[in-house]
């Protein structure tokens, strides 16, 4: 079967019935009653499309660049931590995969396989690493130095992570994870082989404040995007802190439920960045029509989380090629529908309530 023929939520039912109970859990499950988790989604849906017609369309293109990198498609691959829940090749199969497909990877900070190793089976391929503040910020440091000497292009720091949040499906809310998981890039060096990640992630910093952000810059050298922002007021502070992007995202409703779904977030912090920035979203997204109206309310380009994971769990390598190839292929043709011939021609009149 090729994967890239598959819906979405047909490779959502194969993971289900692929992954162990735990890997399930942490995968497709998010925090509190679950409200933000399936509101995404269907923020997405609450928007419709108000097509043109009559628009030369005979050739469509989703080439873009994010960053200054040139990408074949603006669906890129959010960073998901412990891809080895979904196949012992983990980061490594999803990063052969990306980049067959001309998309970029955002390497977990809690990722299976150390960031060098990930750039190493791809090369010449772009990535970007995401990280924490975690309370050690020599640890944070030294994370950020050692991207830059791989090779990466940007930095992405995930400030939606104030607290622990309590997820459903896990035992006391928390995953322990499998004790032969490694997670070269979140341990000291001198604790690269331990599983306690439980320790690791409640040395997050909930001291951080903007004045931080610019540190990830001046110890790597790398643009840095701010991921997990949800508000104008907050998008502008970011950039004015020197954010060179801000990703609008819940975390996929993993963090705080009852957050606003982040298709109802995304106009505000656009106009309030007003082209200073460049400006991505996730969080719901399923399908090209997803993406086309992601791309009409003013973001740069989308990413996807759990789709990815779903589809590395279902066909591994080839999977994640097919879910970035099927939601470009949607996309293109949503795009041909709007009568829209590339990227730029997505604008915010295409879609209404
Ligand atoms: C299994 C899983 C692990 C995740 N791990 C991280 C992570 O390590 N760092 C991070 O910034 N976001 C993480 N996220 C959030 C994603 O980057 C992204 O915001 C979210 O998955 C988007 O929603 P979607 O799953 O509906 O596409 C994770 C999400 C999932 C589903």
């Amino acid at each position: 079967m090729d994967p890239s023929e598959l819906d979405v939520s047909e490779l959502e039912q194969l993971a289900a019935e692929r992954l162990d109970p735990l890997g399930y859990s942490y995968v497709f499950r998010g925090s509190g009653d679950e409200v933000t988790l399936a509101d995404n989604v269907a923020a997405w849906q609450r928007l419709k499309l108000r097509p043109h017609v009559l628009r030369d369309v005979s050739a469509v293109t989703t080439a873009t660049t994010v960053l200054g990198t040139s990408v074949g498609t603006p669906v890129l691959v959010a960073p998901t931590a412990m891809h080895r829940f979904a196949s012992p090749d983990g980061e490594l199969a999803t990063a052969r995969a990306a980049a067959a497909v001309g998309t970029l990877m955002v390497v977990s900070m809690a990722a299976t396989f150390s960031l060098e190793e990930i750039a190493k089976v791809a090369p010449g391929a772009p990535h970007w690493q995401q990280m924490y503040m975690v309370r050690d910020r020599g640890l944070t440091r030294a994370l950020a130095e050692r991207t830059r000497d791989a090779g990466y292009q940007a930095i992405v720091a995930t400030v939606d992570g104030a607290a622990v949040p309590l997820r459903r499906g896990l035992e006391g809310g928390v995953l322990v994870p499998p004790p032969d998981f490694r997670f070269p890039n979140l341990a000291p060096p001198a604790l690269a082989d331990s599983s306690d990640l439980i320790g690791m992630i409640s040395e997050t910093d909930p001291a951080m404040s903007f004045d931080d952000l610019a540190s990830f810059g001046e110890w790597s050298g790398l643009p840095v995007v701010v991921k997990g922002v949800v508000r104008g007021d907050d998008a502008a502070r970011c950039v004015d802190a020197g954010a060179a992007a801000i990703a609008v995202s819940n975390h996929g409703g993993r963090q705080l439920d009852g957050c606003v779904a982040t298709a109802d977030a995304l106009a505000d912090v656009v106009d309030a960045v007003g082209g200073r920035a460049e400006v991505y979203v996730d969080g719901g997204i399923r399908n090209g029509r997803d993406v086309t109206k992601a791309l009409a309310l003013g973001a740069r380009a989308v990413m996807v989380g759990r789709p990815i994971v779903w589809a590395l769990a279902a066909f591994g390598e080839d999977g994640v090629r097919g879910v970035v190839r099927r939601l470009t292929t949607d996309l293109e043709r949503t795009m041909a529908f709007c009568g829209a011939a590339s990227l730029d021609d997505l604008t915010r009149d295409l879609v209404t309530r």
